[in-house]
């Protein structure tokens, strides 16, 4: 089924513009227009505030999908981490609406929120990629990721196909709501699509840099602001997983106040700048983290560029940055993983569904 590939991670990697063409499409009514099912819209209109509940990179993907949501739609959101919730249960809204985000649908941590929220009586929304699963079944409505079967442990076009997902719920409640996004989503993916393809048929460039940052090291930070900073830590998830790196994403600002000690000679540090507003702030961290002898790894979007940056993504609308930027990050973690001589597909001790609490 991987055909050609040498690893199903590599493959699922590859599939991701064609997820994101297909997803548009799935999403698209007669007249080409976004279109999410009226039950799920009434239900966004409805919340007074989103809840977000996942976990691990559907966690990652629920944080960048909180800025969608309160940047366009308006709605405040919060994003919990599942195991989390139960005990540390927020003081909820009037009229909550719960999002939970899971690839299998089958998380026993995500499963064990969306039991209580129903007993509680309040309505729950499940973005999967599997129909029928647990947390589809058990929701009062799903909404589907069309990435096809993921097999490799860490996931890759799930995180893609759930940013995609929550961006077009988003601009679809934004609209039902009579706010003028100035954009068109439907473009914005199809150049989001085109950016990811030219990353992926860049993947020499992604291993000379996995070979030249990550060969030998025993650590690795990744930074960033705003949005970029929760790709850094999906990025830092990706590598520690499947190449046992120990790796931690941090906001850009946060370094200085502790953890900027670890810093010694040589520590990869991969920043990231897709943002335009944080762009000078997290080329002032980098060079706090060079001075103290980091070997950083500017990834930037076109645009925002500067001359000591090893890698430009090409440009595309600054809120889907993350869909364009955790690319490089997953083949960079995939050849590390590699030349480690790790098992890539099924890193040790992780299982693809977690069914335990
Ligand atoms: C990381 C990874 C895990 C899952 C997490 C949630 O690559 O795959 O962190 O994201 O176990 O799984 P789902 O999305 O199936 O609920």
């Amino acid at each position: 089924e991987k055909g050609t590939y040498p690893h199903y991670m590599l493959k699922e990697i590859d599939e991701q513009p064609l997820v994101l063409r297909k997803i548009t499409q799935r999403y698209q009514n007669e007249a080409n227009e976004l279109h999410i099912d009226d039950h799920i819209l009434a239900a966004m209109n409805e919340a007074d505030r989103i809840y977000i509940v996942a976990c691990g990179t559907s966690y990652h993907a629920g944080l960048v999908g909180k800025q969608f949501i309160e940047k366009w739609a308006k709605i405040p959101v919060e994003v919990h981490v599942a195991s989390e919730f139960s005990y540390n249960m927020p003081i909820l809204s009037e009229k909550p609406l719960f999002i939970f985000i899971s690839q299998s649908g089958e998380t026993a941590d995500s499963r064990a929120v969306l039991v209580q929220v129903k007993e509680l009586g309040y309505k729950a929304l499940t973005i999967t990629n599997v129909p029928g699963s647990t947390l589809s079944r058990e929701a009062d409505y799903t909404l589907l990721l069309h990435a096809g079967p993921e097999i490799a442990v860490a996931s890759t076009k799930a995180y893609t196909a759930q940013l995609a997902v929550l961006s077009i719920l988003a601009a679809v409640t934004a609209t039902s709501k009579g706010i003028n996004l100035e954009f068109d989503l439907v473009q914005e993916l199809a150049i989001v699509a085109n950016a990811m393809e030219v990353l992926c048929d860049d993947k020499e460039t992604m291993e000379d840099i996995a070979r030249e940052y990550l060969a030998t090291t025993r650590n690795c930070f990744f930074i960033g602001r705003s949005v970029d900073f929760y790709v850094g830590l999906e990025g830092a998830l990706k590598l520690k997983e499947i190449s046992y790196i120990q790796a931690e994403g941090f906001a850009g600002g946060e370094l200085k106040h502790g953890t900027i000690a670890l810093i010694e000679n040589n520590t990869p540090v991969i920043a990231l700048a897709t943002q335009e507003h944080v762009n000078l702030s997290i080329r002032g961290n980098v060079k706090e983290v060079a001075a103290r002898g980091a070997n950083p790894c500017i990834i930037s979007m076109k645009g925002l560029e500067t001359e000591e940056d090893r890698y430009v993504l090409p440009e595309v609308n600054e809120a889907l940055a993350p869909l364009v930027a955790v690319i490089p990050l997953q083949l960079i973690s995939y050849y590390a993983a590699l030349h480690r001589d790790c098992d890539v597909d099924k890193p040790r001790n992780l299982a693809k569904s977690v069914t335990v609490e």
